[in-house]
């Protein structure tokens, strides 16, 4: 199935996902692509705030994909995938990229690019769609973490990059949809971060210690503790140690 992308381009904007969702209730079809210039209220994940300065990618992308509930976590791999291939086609040669989990872009360690994955139930049946909201640091950035610009050392227009990103959303959909989650789950833990190493997975009242050894058929990361038991976790946040 192949999707047909239709871009709508804003200037300053509370959220391109509420934009999508507002264009979702006057009857949106899948490959809607909301665009903006700025955001004033732009959403991260866990409630955090996106800064959102002129100069980056902020886009919410309409998909409506059949999928089961519990795969719902294959789609932020595969956007994460995408993002990863735009941003090597973008930035060539650059130092060190990897995708660290569960959907983040680092760039020489630090973030670059982050997504946001909402879904609303479409009538019945497995039918669902999902918002995928992408913010991608080009120009600026917060303190701590990086803009392709810093490192591609030339100047990346943010609608060049979206185009770039939009056909890797595509080819890895084909993939997904011939080869299932296998493919995906390949491709990416041969870019992750931390892979092998020892993390801590840090979650709202507790923190767990271990070696990333793995991701499981939906996504969660495989945490192998001191003692040898292994903990697959789907939520939370990791950090080298
Ligand atoms: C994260 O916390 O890593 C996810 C960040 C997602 C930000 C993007 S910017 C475009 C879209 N609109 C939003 O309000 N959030 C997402």
């Amino acid at each position: 199935m192949s999707i047909f992308w239709n871009i709508k381009k804003h200037g300053i904007v509370t959220s391109t996902q509420d934009i999508l969702k507002e264009e979702v209730q006057n009857g949106a079809k899948e490959g809607l692509v909301i665009v903006a210039e700025s955001q004033t209220k732009g959403r991260g994940r866990h409630g955090n705030q996106w800064i959102s300065e002129e100069g980056n990618l902020y886009t919410s992308i309409l998909l409506c994909p059949d999928f089961a509930p519990r795969d719902i976590s294959h789609y932020s791999f595969i956007i994460g995938l995408s993002l990863f291939k735009a941003i090597e086609k973008t930035v060539p040669k650059t130092g060190q990229m990897s995708l660290k989990w569960p959907n983040d872009v680092l760039l020489e360690g630090k973030k670059c690019a982050g997504i946001l994955l909402e879904s609303d139930s479409f009538g019945t049946g497995d039918k669902r769609i999902l918002f995928v909201g992408v913010g991608v640091n080009i120009k600026s950035f917060p303190t701590g973490k990086i803009g392709l610009e810093a490192i591609a050392r030339k100047d990346i227009d943010p609608m060049f990059f979206l185009e770039l990103f939009l056909n890797e959303i595509k080819k890895y959909m084909e993939l997904y949809d011939i080869e299932g989650f296998s493919a995906i789950r390949e491709q990416w833990l041969s870019h992750a971060a931390y892979i092998g190493k020892t993390i801590q997975a840090r979650f709202a009242k507790t923190t767990l210690e271990g070696r990333f050894i793995d991701i499981d058929a939906q996504g969660a990361l495989i945490l192998e503790q001191a003692d040898k038991k292994r903990i697959a976790i789907t939520a939370g946040e990791i950090f080298n140690i």
